[in-house]
């Protein structure tokens, strides 16, 4: 079967209709509009058990809910709702290997990844898992020489820079994660992360290292990527002058992740350099594959392995908890909650942990670049709003910056908060002001302050209603004992099955992105103009073709 034709197996794309058709909808419609008619404030003062109530353990994740605008009916409707939409079948679907992308054909087994050695996952007839660890064992391998200086460059030296070429999922990942656990990196050893066609990132990457000492990884799963070949191709150059010339010096300091040996071979790097990947682990969905070798290279295999454990007991926790004790289920259905029922457009992820700083931008591929669909698995148009507009940074800069929109703002901003127990280091006991601001935008966003208690704290009448805050912003806050690689892998897959869960409900493919096809198309036909020696013959849309003649007109350099 060609890749682009529909898949075999329809039942994932044919179910359970609109869920706006649903007994459950319409359940949530009208507890909508009973909740509008209480707070927060009343609802914590009508139980005393809220908080335990709404809040649940899941691998080593505690997570408070209880600061959503929920009560036990609304989670009972929307359980009722991932009923309705085949929930438990549908994961079931995903990870036994059923093509549940249709639009591409494909299987989704990013969880395949993690399974233990010694697993098998039949898939079609074949083994999954086997292929998986062969590649980890080769990663490790590699990644052990790099690490001991047993890997050495072109001239002798032992490698200390790894950059990765990559761009999407073949960057955000490994960087997030390589960020992450920088409490786990070897000394001596950096990772840089090239990302942008713009020359400016890799020209500013190599400017202080030594050809001698560096390493390219070339991080593709098509490795057609625009952005991504360009780069290698100006790194290989770089590489090569700075090394006397000789176009052999490449094997020694480039090797590629990729699904794809054909394309690696002609861009000149030695196939037994490269760690290869399947086409059924999407781009978004692959720091835990052969595109996480930087991190394994920084933090070294058994740390990955760890990593990859954090990961898979997450599965676990995903694939066997009872639906309204299941974290990822219940992330997925508040956040549904909020699109589908509150209009709220956007989901803030706000880590009060530094070394995630990464990790909003992380999940904003993971998340929009997966439920930012319009139509559905069968190709009609949804008549309802599908994945909202992720984003975020670390607290507390946030605080003073953007907080001001979410506490008082017009536009209500659901948000994740994530804080961590035991800091890899703390000086000053700076670390208790940080959870102390974490739990305190919580309670802020909850409960807000009334005007009776701004006149009664003193403010002058005028100021009193812009000192007041309306409370009833909702926050999820997850809470760990430490930031270990577990814990990463823990965290990408609860945000992963999040997403699966969300996509599921909507009825859209969470696991395809024909929605950036266009502008690399449009930017393909582009570059020739730009290029053209002579004045090329335009046929865009006028404003088009006046930026592209500006450009050609005014650009210094011929
Ligand atoms: O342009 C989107 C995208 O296809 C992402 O889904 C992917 O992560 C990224 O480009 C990079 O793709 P590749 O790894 O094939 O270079």
């Amino acid at each position: 079967m060609s890749p682009n034709s529909p898949s075999a197996d329809s039942s994932f794309v044919t179910s359970s209709g609109s869920p706006t058709q649903s007994t459950a909808w319409l359940a949530l419609q009208d507890l909508r509009d009973e909740i509008g008619s209480v707070t927060l404030r009343e609802l914590f003062a009508q139980d005393p058990g809220r908080a335990e109530r709404f809040s649940l353990e899941a691998v080593d994740l505690y997570a408070d809910l209880s600061k959503n605008l929920i009560t036990q009916d609304v989670i009972e409707a929307l359980v009722d709702l991932a009923e309705h939409a085949r929930l438990p079948d549908k994961i079931a679907a995903m990870f036994g290997g059923e093509r549940i992308n249709s639009t591409e054909n494909r299987s989704v087994l990013h969880t395949a990844l993690r399974k233990p050695k010694g697993q098998q996952l039949i898939v079609e007839g074949e083994d999954v898992v086997a292929p998986i660890h062969r590649v980890l064992d080769q990663m490790a391998e590699f990644a052990n020489r790099v690490r001991s200086g047993d890997w050495v460059g072109a001239t002798g030296k032992p490698i200390r820079h790894v950059v990765n070429i990559g761009i999407g999922g073949s960057d955000l990942g490994p960087l997030m994660a390589y960020r992450a656990l920088a409490s786990f990196h070897q000394e001596g050893l950096e990772c840089h992360y090239v990302s942008n066609v713009d020359p400016a990132q890799l020209l500013e990457t190599v400017k202080p290292l030594n050809p001698e000492e560096t390493l390219f990884i070339v991080a593709s799963k098509t490795f057609t990527t625009l952005e991504t070949l360009s780069n290698a191709r100006s790194a290989r150059t770089w590489l090569v002058e700075g090394l006397g010339g000789d176009l052999s010096v490449v094997a020694k300091h480039f090797v590629a992740l990729s699904t794809n040996t054909d394309e690696v071979e002609a861009f000149g790097i030695d196939t037994a350099n490269m760690f290869e990947f399947w086409d059924w682990v999407g781009g978004r969905y692959s720091v835990d594959s052969a595109i996480g070798l930087s991190v394994m290279i920084a933090i070294g295999p058994e740390n990955f392995a760890q990593m990859l454990d954090g990961f898979h007991r997450m599965d676990e926790h995903f694939r066997t908890a009872p639906l309204a004790n299941n974290l990822p289920v219940l992330l997925g259905l508040i956040g549904i909650w909020y699109r589908n029922f509150f209009d709220y457009p956007t989901h803030a992820v706000l880590p009060y942990v530094q070394a995630l700083d990464r990790f909003p931008a992380y999940l904003q591929q993971l998340d929009m670049e997966s439920n930012g669909k319009r139509v559905r698995l069968d190709g009609t148009p949804v008549d309802y709003e599908t994945g909202p507009i992720i984003w975020g940074e670390p607290g507390t800069n946030g605080q003073h910056a953007f907080y001001q929109l979410i506490h008082q703002g017009s536009t209500v901003v659901p948000v994740d908060l994530i804080g961590i127990i035991d800091p890899a280091e703390d000086v000053g006991g700076q670390h208790d002001y940080l959870m102390a601001n974490l739990f305190a935008q919580a309670e802020a966003l909850a409960f807000g302050k009334s005007t009776e208690e701004v006149a009664a704290a003193g403010a002058s009448p005028e100021l009193v209603p812009h000192r007041t805050f309306t409370g009833d912003r909702p926050s999820n806050l997850l809470l760990a004992q430490s930031l270990t690689p577990s814990l990463v892998g823990q965290l990408v897959a609860l945000y992963e099955h999040k997403v699966f869960t969300q996509g599921v409900i909507w009825g859209i493919n969470s696991f395809d992105q024909w929605g950036v096809e266009l502008g690399k198309e449009l930017a393909n036909s582009i570059i020739p103009e730009l290029q053209a020696r002579t004045e090329p013959e335009l046929d865009h849309d006028s404003s088009t073709n006046a930026l592209i003649r500006r450009y050609r007109n005014s650009r210094s350099r011929s």
